[in-house]
């Protein structure tokens, strides 16, 4: 792992460095607290899995804008048609005078979503906005209100998209009254399992609890969509077992309920297919995407049956922005490009590189209670104790602060904030994978020593 001839990193200053710490306290003065930021310094440029700060700093970066540099940042394959789109047009809205660009992305789409039925797609701007559209849709296809979705799971800060999401400090603490009609469940998070039953002993207890819930909360008639993240992104990583969406499938089919899957994290091969559905075998009825479609400028989407999409009139969906060429003209290049950068064997082969690194993790640091991940999708969930699994927090954010200080970009996820996730880009490359992962394991390292008494250090 130390064998690295040419490292990423190169620190100039302490983190943050001078300008940097300059720009925080200008922000903290013009900027609610209320949008966090996990790290102290300001970006000045980046390329490629590499950020350089304000202070000359150059970074490895493991967390990609929060998943949405899959192909790296300025993909070289993207910045010219953004360039040549920005100097055609930059908006005229869609919804006014329509663009081809728009409507290859949705064919594009179309085609290589999960499901073998007709599909339309259309655009909006940011996750939140594709979710409550997914919601909206299947409201008014199946003339139904009700919508279940999971604990542990993240839909986005909107009013709906809050009111779906399973977490209570930091997003929804205060912000009530949420939307009603929206039912939960437990997930299938196996490491947590809400039933404390084992797998696959359990027969997936778990998925199997929706029929109760249409007993004991709302009946199965007027549910419209279950929506859940295949593999949950802020939740912590956590994949369920694929008989867990076989389940939760046949009960819904069962009963005419939609599935949404909301693919905005696990999507654009992150987990080596292009959706991370076509892992576990399904085929939503809607699902959306955003984050990585557009190398990082804002663009989401919502692709589904035909026959829900075309379910509201016209003027029923939209969005002034929604679509936006530019965004459009990248996305449009990051699907082509995405075969010749081989983004999906890069996410498979990034996850046998995770494990190999930290194959022996579990037993050198007693703080790892499961090392889990599909794909470049890789987390790591630190206990106080392996036995109680109580989460640990603050470890958490003292391995995350150890790895900031040595320069490497990333951040947590987890109900309880005791997990440390990897986004990196797909593009990096094998040496700066083992670089991050060196980083990662000497800042482990340094919170199991300080956890240590005095005696037991000595
Ligand atoms: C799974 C999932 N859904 C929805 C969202 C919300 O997306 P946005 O922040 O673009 O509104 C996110 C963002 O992190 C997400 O990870």
């Amino acid at each position: 792992m130390n064998l690295l001839t040419e490292t990423t990193i190169r620190l100039v200053t302490a983190i943050p460095g001078p300008l940097s710490t300059e720009l925080g306290k200008r922000r903290e003065a013009s900027v609610p607290r209320g949008v966090g930021s996990v790290l102290p310094v300001f970006v000045r440029r980046a390329s490629g899995a590499t950020v350089e700060d304000a202070d000359g700093n150059q970074l490895l970066d493991f967390t990609g804008g929060i998943g949405c540099q899959n192909a790296g940042h300025v993909p070289p394959e993207a910045l010219e048609a953004i360039h040549q789109q920005a100097a055609d047009f930059i908006h005229t809205c869609f919804m006014v005078t329509p663009y081809e660009g728009y409507v290859r992305l949705a064919e594009e789409l179309n085609e290589r979503a999960p499901g073998a039925f007709p599909k339309k797609t259309f655009f909006v701007s940011t996750g939140a906005e594709a979710v409550e559209n997914a919601i909206k849709l299947a409201r008014h296809y199946t003339r139904r209100q009700a919508v279940i979705a999971f604990e542990d799971g993240f839909h986005g800060r909107t009013q709906l998209a809050l009111s779906l999401t399973g977490k209570s400090k930091p997003y929804k603490a205060g912000f009530g009254p949420f939307a009603p009609e929206v039912y939960r469940m437990p997930f299938g998070y196996c490491y947590r399992c809400p039933h404390n039953l084992t797998y696959p002993d359990c027969d997936i207890e778990c998925a199997r609890r929706l029929e109760s819930t249409f007993a004991r909360h709302i009946e199965a008639e007027a549910v419209a969509a279950v929506i859940f993240e295949p593999i949950l992104g802020e939740g912590g990583f956590v994949a369920p077992p694929r008989e867990w969406f076989q389940v939760i499938t046949e009960i819904c089919s069962r009963h005419g309920i939609l599935i949404i899957a909301d693919e905005i994290q696990t999507g654009f091969w992150r987990t080596g297919p292009m959706l991370a559905c076509e892992h576990f075998g399904i085929e939503p009825d809607i699902v959306v995407t955003a984050k990585s479609i557009a190398a990082g400028l804002p663009l989401a989407a919502v692709t589904g049956r035909a026959e829900i999409m075309d379910s509201p009139g016209p003027g029923g969906l939209g969005g002034t922005f929604g679509g936006n060429p530019v965004a459009c003209a990248a996305a449009l290049e990051i699907l082509r490009a995405a075969d010749t950068l081989q983004l999906a064997d890069r996410a498979r082969h990034i996850g046998e590189l995770f494990e190999r690194g930290t194959r022996d993790w579990l037993e050198r640091f007693p703080l790892i209670g499961e090392i889990r991940g599909v794909g470049a999708m890789r987390a790591i969930e630190l206990v106080k104790d392996r036995d109680t699994r109580e989460p640990a927090a603050e470890e958490t954010k003292a391995v995350l602060a150890a790895c900031h200080r040595r320069g490497l970009i990333i951040i947590s996820a987890g109900t309880f904030g005791n997990v440390i996730r990897m986004l990196v880009p797909l593009i990096a490359a094998d040496a700066q994978i083992a670089e991050g992962l060196t980083v990662l394991e000497e800042a482990l390292a340094e919170v199991e020593a300080e956890r240590l008494s005095p005696a037991q250090r000595a």
